[in-house]
């Protein structure tokens, strides 16, 4: 099986989590586009569901199969979000914001009674650092954050290159907020807790990409079958 087919294999177990009238948060990125297309097919067969995109892209997929969509201050709590990552380790933590909605994928996260994460099985990590952390910050002062990020995060024991993203064009990578990327290859992060609460108090810090305590359980493909961690 190809690395796209073991994501939606994850991707079709998790839509079997979702039941009629549930409240749904639903991720960013190619495993969780492959839930998102699952589900258009139930609601096409007349399951009721209500959901919450966690970026433009996923909204207008959505939108496209028919999917009835809100929004956060239209409801508040949600009962699941299925979501995909870049890295997860033992614990359940996670790096995500390799599309790039890290900050929305986090709010809807945090309002939902239960997130789980899709993925196949090269994202499960011993260790989170390998991907780089992206970390969402405001447009002015760009510089001033890097290099406090940079600070910060040494003495938290992590170093390597800080990149700005770039986008397809070849110019800055906005968000869906308009906020910059920065990308931390830090290579390895020893302690994630320590990291993003030193990353997180900066100001012209916006969002980490480290989702601690968040998720509930993880599905994951591997060419064996299918694992769920809790
Ligand atoms: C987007 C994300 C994605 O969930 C993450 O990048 C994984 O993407 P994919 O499912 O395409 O491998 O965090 O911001």
């Amino acid at each position: 099986m190809t690395a796209d087919q073991l994501k939606e294999k994850a991707a079709l177990r998790a839509l079997e989590l979702v039941r009629d009238g549930m409240r749904l948060g639903l991720g960013t990125g190619s495993t969780a586009a492959h839930f998102v297309k699952g589900l258009g097919a139930r609601v096409a067969e007349g399951l009721n569901v209500l959901c919450v995109p966690t970026s433009e892209e996923t909204r207008e997929l959505a939108e496209s199969l028919g999917i009835p969509l809100s929004t956060l201050d239209e409801i508040p709590q949600l009962d699941l979000t299925v979501d995909g990552a870049d890295e997860l380790d033992d614990q359940l933590r996670l790096i995500k914001g390799g599309g790039g909605a890290l900050l929305i994928e986090k709010i809807v996260a945090t309002a939902s009674k239960s997130m789980v994460v899709i993925a196949d099985d090269t994202k499960e990590v011993e260790q989170l650092g390998a991907f780089p952390l992206p970390v969402e910050v405001v447009p002015v002062g760009l510089r001033a954050t890097q290099a406090l990020i940079q600070g910060m995060a040494s003495e938290a024991g992590c170093e390597g290159e800080i990149k700005l993203r770039i986008g397809k064009g070849g110019e800055p990578f906005y968000t869906d907020q308009n906020n910059l990327i920065l990308d931390c290859h830090f290579g390895s992060i020893p302690e994630p807790e320590v990291l993003h609460f030193a990353i997180k108090r900066l100001p012209g810090v916006v969002e980490v990409g480290l989702f601690l305590g968040i998720a509930d359980a993880a599905i994951v493909a591997g060419q064996e079958g299918l694992k769920v961690l809790r």
